[in-house]
């Protein structure tokens, strides 16, 4: 059975004050209110990893997560946070390739390649992100294109490794924008993924491969969304701000 993940990106928002309200708020909701097998990942900005770690202590079902890791293993670059140092704060996951790193740090695929493995040698899961833009998608190649950012990005992976990974699909053209894939666009892509999955790693580690949507999921949508044979979660932008809207989200399953 595949993990059900609701993972929170934060994004650049959230001070200090607020984090630690976020987060109380989110590990008090969960305690009394989930008892499902999904699991929270929270993906705050680097200063609120070590406190939000602190608060999440030995909660059930909650876990610590980067939103970016370097792709160079440790030395003079600075500015930049390794996946050594990540793990040694007790950081468990980290997003990597999300579509803002890919457009605006102008990331590619062999980068996110090296990124994956160093999060891999450091004990960390890589929640790996491919998605789209409306151009492809209007052009009708987004098939092609999300498969090829997960051949250059993952499949040079050994099999043990692979498995450690986790997928996040996410159209950008739904990401902050309100317009959510409908679950039939978001099912149909990730069986396209999981079949590309299984062309090179076999049936058992694709059908073992968690696969998030994301992209203005909501308290709304989530049900629906999650209902999909292959949709195993979420990765959470704007909602994953508020509570109540992001512990609703985990409870949707
Ligand atoms: P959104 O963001 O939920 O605000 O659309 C999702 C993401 O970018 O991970």
């Amino acid at each position: 059975m595949r993990k059900k993940i609701v993972a929170g990106n934060w994004k650049m928002n959230m001070t200090f004050e607020e984090g630690q309200t976020l987060t109380s708020e989110i590990l008090n909701m969960m305690k009394d209110e989930h008892s499902g097998d999904a699991i929270a990942v929270l993906n705050p900005p680097f200063p609120h990893i070590f406190p939000v770690k602190k608060l999440i202590g030995e909660a059930k079902a909650v876990f610590i997560g980067a939103q970016n890791c370097s792709d160079k293993e440790a030395g003079a670059f600075t500015g930049e946070v390794s996946t050594k140092i990540l793990a040694s704060f007790g950081v468990q996951y980290v997003i990597i390739g999300h579509s803002e790193r890919r457009e605006y740090f102008q990331e590619s695929n062999e980068m996110l390649a090296a990124k994956v493995k160093l999060a891999l040698v450091n004990g960390l899961t890589p929640i790996f992100c491919c998605g789209e833009s409306l151009e492809i998608r209007t052009a009708g190649t987004h098939e092609a294109t999300v498969t090829t950012q997960l051949t250059e990005g993952l499949f040079d992976l050994s099999p043990a490794d692979f498995s450690k990974i986790v997928i996040a699909y996410e159209p950008i053209w739904a990401i902050g924008t309100g317009k959510t894939a409908s679950s039939e666009e978001a099912q149909d892509m990730h069986a396209a993924l999981r079949s590309h999955v299984a062309s090179k790693y076999g049936k058992d580690i694709a059908d073992g491969t968690s696969i998030l949507y994301g992209g203005s999921c909501n308290p709304k949508n989530a049900q629906e969304l999650f209902a999909k044979p292959d949709v195993d979660g979420g990765l959470i932008g704007g909602a994953s701000l508020k509570s109540r809207d992001f512990v609703d989200i985990i409870k949707s399953f």
